[in-house]
């Protein structure tokens, strides 16, 4: 698939905060009610404009790390830090304004399909911004991103598997968050339509945004060569900044 996406020009990207992390877990933990440790004793710390790939075996706990990372669930121990917010022990009331600085896409759209493609978006952005003045230049602003600008009108049903996780992107995007999260975004996807969307990701990231990509996608992973965080058991057993898929010598996650 060609990805006119990659031809667009990207506006100039934030400076890299050097010193603060945008994210960083320490010691976190996560025990399910259940009983299950999905997580054990996590310490990571991701960079503003880092672009990382969280990979590991299903089962492995990289959704658990995301729910975390969103507080979707909260950590049983250990403290986890957003722009220098220690978002593990947030107030409720805090959450809104949390979930403002991220774009979260997961492997099921999600997308509303008695509604256009347009309205998918502007409804995103009604919910977490309500009263947003020039609504509809934004969203065909964040549609032309995503390469969809001609389908504004279509409804979810009309569309590709791809086209529409490019909708879930931009319902994503138009919020402007500083941090994109995709949980497996390429999971229903045919090889060409997938590194259509990663391609998209990286372009997001281009831009200035902060990507962590959850996948199992190994060919991905290999060709685009980032940062791979990867995930067996709950602990993180390795991070490197140009990483593949599996380690040399490996031969399943
Ligand atoms: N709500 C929950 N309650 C209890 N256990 C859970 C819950 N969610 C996940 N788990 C368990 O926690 C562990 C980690 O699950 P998680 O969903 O984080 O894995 P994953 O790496 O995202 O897997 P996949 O690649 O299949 O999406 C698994 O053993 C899972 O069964
Ligand atoms: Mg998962």
């Amino acid at each position: 698939m060609s990805v006119a996406v990659a031809e667009r020009p990207a506006v100039a990207s934030q400076p890299r905060q050097a010193l603060r992390p945008v994210i960083s877990f320490h010691g976190v933990t996560k025990v399910y009610p259940s009983g299950t440790v999905a997580l054990r004793d996590v310490d990571l710390a991701i960079h503003q404009g880092d672009f990382c790939f969280l990979v590991g075996a299903s089962g492995a706990g990289k959704s658990t790390l995301v729910r975390l990372l969103i507080r979707d669930e909260t950590t049983s121990t250990g403290r986890i830090f957003v722009e220098g917010n220690e978002i593990s022990r947030m107030p409720h009331r805090k959450l809104p304004k949390l979930r403002r600085k991220f774009g979260i896409v997961f492997q099921d759209y999600k997308l509303l399909s008695n509604r256009t493609v347009a309205q998918n978006v502007a409804f995103a952005m009604q919910v977490t911004r309500p009263g947003q003045r020039h609504l509809r230049e934004k969203v065909e602003e964040v549609l032309w991103i995503v390469g969809l600008e001609d389908k504004l009108d279509m409804f979810p049903e009309q569309l590709s598997g791809g086209e529409q996780q490019r909708v879930a992107i931009a319902r994503a995007l138009v919020h402007r968050p500083r941090i994109f999260i995709a949980d497996e975004p390429t999971g229903n996807l045919d090889p060409d339509t997938s590194w259509g969307i990663v391609q998209l990701l990286l372009q997001i990231n281009h831009r200035g945004t902060t990507v962590l990509m959850a996948t199992h996608n190994r060919e991905v992973v290999d060709l685009v060569r980032r940062r791979v965080i990867a995930i067996e058991g709950g602990r993180v057993i390795r991070d490197e900044a140009e990483g593949s898929y599996l380690r040399e010598g490996e031969a399943t996650l």
